[in-house]
């Protein structure tokens, strides 16, 4: 089969398109066909041997795709070869096969595509966590959520809607703000000159946002510890800015407020049941119509550095994919 692989860090420039052997499932695993696979900002990191996590090398990235099932292994129940699924193999997706255990594989609907079904997990699983267990956002409330138009942020942004909360929709730009106001957010705020403290403070008559969804950092963490509503809570998700802020724990005295961590991975580990108790609330959520996952660009396999650059660009709206199997 063909992979996108990862032979030294660097740029996506240094990854290269071979043939290599092809995967074999083991105990409780299937090998998933990959029609599409998702990019998200932490391949970009991965790549480059600056992420939390490094795989050995060599390795292709990529944690999530759709595609069918092609074979299981010994023990894998509930799943069949010509199954429909969207996958979480973690690491390995950008090729044409991945062996996937049994736990991220989940089977999708006739009606969901393969691309949708690649981009869907890791944004809702991560956010709806964020937002239902980490922030415990109430109807009524104020969300604040900041890079609004990304994979992460678009998503807090609907979920943070349907729970019924006040959202404030952040981005950089007026042309990420328009993209990300298809939504219906209650409000939309530009930080693109850098300021975003006395926005926030406008648009909610000087208390601060109850809630903020921080998958930023950098200098606007540091302006959202000091436009927080008693009481708030400031979800930490990731560090797109490059730079991870410290926390001025008299701000925390003084407001009330809390800073969460929000890291999915572990949660998956220490909660698996309240895991997939949100994945299937989400699931039916998607099937009842409630939640539009937005795949705005998808690109041919071979052209993965063009992918990667989306994101390394800073021009994510919604969900970027590569195309590996035609449908
Ligand atoms: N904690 C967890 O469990 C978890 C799970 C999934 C993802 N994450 C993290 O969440 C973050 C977002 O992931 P994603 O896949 O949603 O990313 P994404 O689609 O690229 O969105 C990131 C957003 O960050 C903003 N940003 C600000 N400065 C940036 C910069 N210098 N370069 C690029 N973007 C910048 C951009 O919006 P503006 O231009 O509008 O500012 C962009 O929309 C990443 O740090 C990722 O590691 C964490």
């Amino acid at each position: 089969m063909k992979a996108i692989l990862c032979k030294s860090y660097g740029p996506p420039e240094n990854l290269v398109l071979e043939e290599v052997e092809d995967p074999v499932a083991g105990e409780n695993e299937a090998i998933v066909e990959v029609y599409a696979a998702s990019l998200n900002f932490p391949d970009g990191l991965q790549i480059q041997g600056k992420y939390q996590f490094q795989p050995p090398m060599p390795f292709s990235p990529g944690s999530e795709v759709g595609g069918i099932i092609k074979s299981v292994g010994p023990g894998l129940k509930d799943f069949q070869a010509g199954d429909r699924v969207m996958a979480t193999p973690g690491i390995g997706g950008l090729a044409e096969q991945v062996s996937v255990n049994a736990d991220g594989l989940r089977k999708i609907p006739d009606s969901m595509d393969f691309k949708t079904a690649a981009g869907f997990a890791m944004v809702y699983t991560t956010s709806y966590y964020a937002l239902k267990q980490r922030a415990q956002l109430q109807p009524g409330e104020t969300l604040l959520v900041l890079g609004a138009s990304g994979g992460v942020g678009l998503a807090a942004v609907e979920l943070g809607k349907l729970m019924g909360a006040r959202v404030i929709a952040a981005a950089s730009t007026d042309e990420k703000l328009d993209f990300v106001n298809r939504l219906q957010p209650d409000a939309l705020l530009n930080y693109g000159d850098g300021d975003l403290k006395e926005k926030v403070k406008a648009l909610t008559d000087g208390k601060g946002a109850d809630v903020i969804y921080d998958p930023v950092g950098g200098d606007l963490f540091d302006q959202s510890c000091r436009c927080i509503n008693w009481n708030g809570r400031l979800l930490v998700v990731g560090f797109t800015s490059g730079r991870i802020p410290e926390y001025k724990a008299n701000l925390a005295l003084l407001k009330g407020s809390s800073m969460v961590g929000v890291f999915l991975g572990r949660f998956r580990k220490e909660e698996p049941s309240e895991y997939e108790k949100n994945f299937s609330d989400l699931l039916a959520m998607y099937n009842q119509g409630k939640l539009s996952p937005i795949v705005t660009e998808s690109f041919p396999m071979a052209e993965y550095v063009k992918a990667f650059e989306v994101f390394s660009q800073r021009r994510v709206m919604g969900k970027v994919t590569l195309e590996i199997k035609a449908e």
